[in-house]
């Protein structure tokens, strides 16, 4: 995501304690390790002085590279293209628009849209994604393609009129509304390369689908048929319509996609009195981000559901509770069109980045990690109840009840957030009722249930009970990856403008007083372990490992983005011309060896659409660089810059087929890409173009394995 929708400045709020010693010690154990070690150890405890059960956690895990990066950094780069390797190609592969069927209106530059258009089309500013195959055999060359799309770029979608009608004032044209929000979700669409190596959509596939802001979806986990998400068109509390601004993306064993409901909150109004978990999250209280809910002429409260104004007796006579049925994890299965998306509720409600799945064990319960991206937000896993069958396990291209497999592992569980502790602990808070509240809650409650009643209560103000539990405020959690082998979490902490100074007061937003009150979160947040840089303009990425108990991890950061010539207190990672970067957003963990080795892909966002603001954003866009990372505490090697994307986009969405021959990334918001007629995601336009988000194939031009 970025710039025209970003609002991290919502949330958090809680009095975690500063940590008085934790950069004097960062900064000591940096220079032992840059003197013994050189640039390969860019962690924070990375041996030295480590208590006994970080040493031990460590113990055996240590795993050799048994191949190294096969390219050269290549240079940063600040052209209208896509830059890649010498002896790479990159395609163009379902831009915005790209209609799912061979017949009917096809995509033009000057294609005036329309709501029955666009639902039958790729939607805008793709953003995380997955493939699914539909055969073994074919794993790599033929296979379902989910896409999520982020939000809209309005003076794209509607350039051939000019821009959007009445955007700042007035009522919104209803079917404008339609379109813009059928622009919004998720499509499904199979995908398929040809003998010369060349990726085309298959077009009327039937597993071709799209889900937008208003497709019917099933609520499921402790929320579905509470008070709390009661409405006129869902009086039983069991259904809503829409997924929104759908932002990074996960999978599921059972092989389903799961989509993450990030920047919501703005798309809803309250012009009211607004409830705790308004506040926290931030909606809204004149216009929605597109006014949606100024249209008028529609049905069943097709508009007005973007107001949450009560305004009727009761829950059940208007949209009041609309919002609640936004801020989750959503499970699609792809290989079942029929099928209704579901909202995992049981996983948390806030601005979910992603969600992604741990280490997957025989007889062990399933854990999935995700995250809160705001600025001072938290970090969050999920426990399920069930234990993992083998039997359970994705039959590719089969068609059975994956939904129900579903309901059996991420219905019932327990919902954790993170505490990280300066000496390279952490401990998993649980969210349920019984959870006692360090220090008591705002009234002097015992309990997250006698504040906030029972689990669906504290999963619809999951921050506030967050909050309570002392979490830890982190700079912005963007993707999480797991490598497969070890079970370690890599997490990328995009950035912070609100961190502020060792020893600084954290400030609330509401105006609150502290982070115990409800409905506030924290504003600004001074550095903490996990967080040590104040005023992070590059971010990080964190790595972490579970322990013994559900309960407790140990932690490090694994390595700080910074511009090359920035202090050493700021490129504490040691970054130069060849690999500098900011803002790490997706991640991707690409296992290459039996012994676990892999890859580390990670995909760059630094808000160059808004202006070339830092030191890395005035050297090169946003970029996919490559390391190999070591084991726990060992940092890295061989941190290169892969691939470079156009002026003003951000990078975002990668997977690579089983093979390892192709790297799938998406471009977002490129501010004069791709050339029209071109799938040459290289090539660079003559004149200025409609902009249009895309998938883009990296491959070998000698069809061998990507990045080695
Ligand atoms: Fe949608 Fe946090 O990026
Ligand atoms: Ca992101
Ligand atoms: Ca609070």
């Amino acid at each position: 995501m970025s710039s025209e929708i970003e609002n991290h400045d919502e949330l958090n709020p809680s009095s975690n304690t500063p940590f008085s010693t934790v950069l004097d010690r960062h900064l000591s154990r940096r220079k032992i390790m840059q003197g013994g070690l050189g640039m390969a150890c860019a962690s924070m405890f990375a041996g030295f002085g480590l208590p006994g059960a970080i040493k031990h956690a460590m113990a055996n895990t240590a795993k050799a590279p048994t191949f190294t990066l096969g390219f050269e950094s290549i240079a940063g780069a600040m052209t209208d293209g896509v830059v890649v390797p010498p002896g790479y190609t990159a395609q163009v592969l379902v831009p915005w628009g790209s209609s799912l069927s061979a017949s009917g209106q096809q995509w033009s530059q000057t294609l005036e849209l329309t709501p029955e258009f666009q639902a039958n089309a790729m939607g805008m500013h793709h953003d995380g994604m997955y493939h699914f195959p539909l055969s073994i055999d074919k794993a790599s060359s033929d296979f379902l393609l989910a896409i999520n799309h982020e939000y809209i770029d309005q003076s794209a979608l509607w350039s051939p009129k000019g821009g959007p009608t009445h955007q700042d004032e007035g009522a919104r044209p209803a079917d404008e509304v339609r379109t813009e929000i059928n622009a919004h979700g998720v499509c499904v669409v199979r995908i398929s390369k040809n003998a010369e190596g060349h990726w085309h959509m298959v077009k009327d596939d039937a597993h071709n689908k799209r889900y937008t802001s208003a497709t019917p979806m099933v609520l499921a986990g402790p929320v579905r048929g509470s008070e709390y998400v009661k409405t006129a068109w869902s009086p039983d509390g069991t259904r809503v319509r829409g997924t929104n601004n759908n932002c990074a993306s996960g999978y599921t064993p059972w092989g389903t996609y799961l989509t993450c409901e990030e920047n919501w909150p703005e798309v809803f109004i309250n012009t009211g009195e607004m409830t705790d978990d308004q506040r926290r999250l931030g909606l809204r209280d004149d216009r929605g981000r597109y006014a949606w809910e100024t249209a008028t002429g529609g049905a069943q409260g097709e508009f007005e559901r973007f107001n949450n104004t009560p305004s009727g007796d009761s829950a059940l006579q208007d949209y009041r509770n609309e919002a609640r049925g936004f801020g989750y994890v959503v499970e699609i299965d792809p290989y079942a069109p029929s099928s209704s998306a579901h909202k995992r509720t049981a996983l948390g409600r806030f601005r979910h980045e992603g969600c992604w799945p741990g280490k997957v064990v025989e007889g062990e319960p399933l854990t999935f990690y995700t995250g809160h991206d705001s600025r001072n937000e938290y970090i969050y896993k999920f426990v399920s109840k069930k234990r993992w069958r083998a039997q359970d396990a994705n039959r590719p291209g089969e068609r059975y009840d994956r939904q129900a497999i579903g309901d059996s592992y991420m219905n019932e569980g327990t919902l954790y957030v993170a505490r990280f502790d300066a000496d390279g602990r952490g401990e998993w808070l649980a969210l349920t009722p019984d959870s006692t509240i360090p220090g008591g809650g705002p009234k002097g409650e015992r309990t997250l249930g006698d504040v906030f009643g029972d689990q669906a209560g504290i999963i619809i103000n999951t921050c506030d009970a967050a909050d309570l539990m002392g979490a830890t405020p982190m700079d912005r959690p963007e993707w999480g990856t797991v490598d497969p082998g070890t079970g370690d979490v890599f997490m990328s902490l995009t950035n912070n403008s609100k961190r502020t100074a060792h020893g600084t007061d954290p400030e609330y937003t509401e105006s609150g007083a502290s982070a115990e009150a409800l409905g506030v979160g924290y504003k600004t947040a001074p550095v903490n372990a996990s967080n040590p840089r104040p005023d992070n303009e590059y971010g990080q990425v964190l790595r972490w490992r579970e322990g013994t108990s559900a309960a407790e991890f140990t932690w490090e950061v694994f390595l700080f983005g910074s511009a090359a010539d920035a202090s050493p207190a700021v490129n504490r990672s040691g970054l130069t011309d060849a690999n500098q970067f900011a803002s790490p957003d997706g991640l991707w963990f690409d296992q290459r060896s039996d012994d676990g080795a892999g890859i580390l892909w990670i995909e760059t966002d630094n808000g160059i659409d808004k202006g070339r603001t830092n030191a890395v954003a005035e050297a090169t866009n946003d970029q996919v660089l490559a390391c190999i990372p070591g084991a726990l505490g060992e940092g890295y090697t061989d941190l290169k810059r892969f691939a470079v994307g156009p002026n003003a986009c951000e990078i975002t969405g990668i997977f690579a087929t089983p093979d390892r021959t192709a790297l799938f990334v998406n471009i977002q918001h490129p501010g004069n890409w791709p050339v029209p007629g071109s799938s040459d995601a290289t090539a660079i336009a003559s004149g200025q173009v409609r902009p249009r988000a895309a998938t883009v194939v990296i491959q070998k031009s000698d069809g061998g394995k990507v990045g080695v």
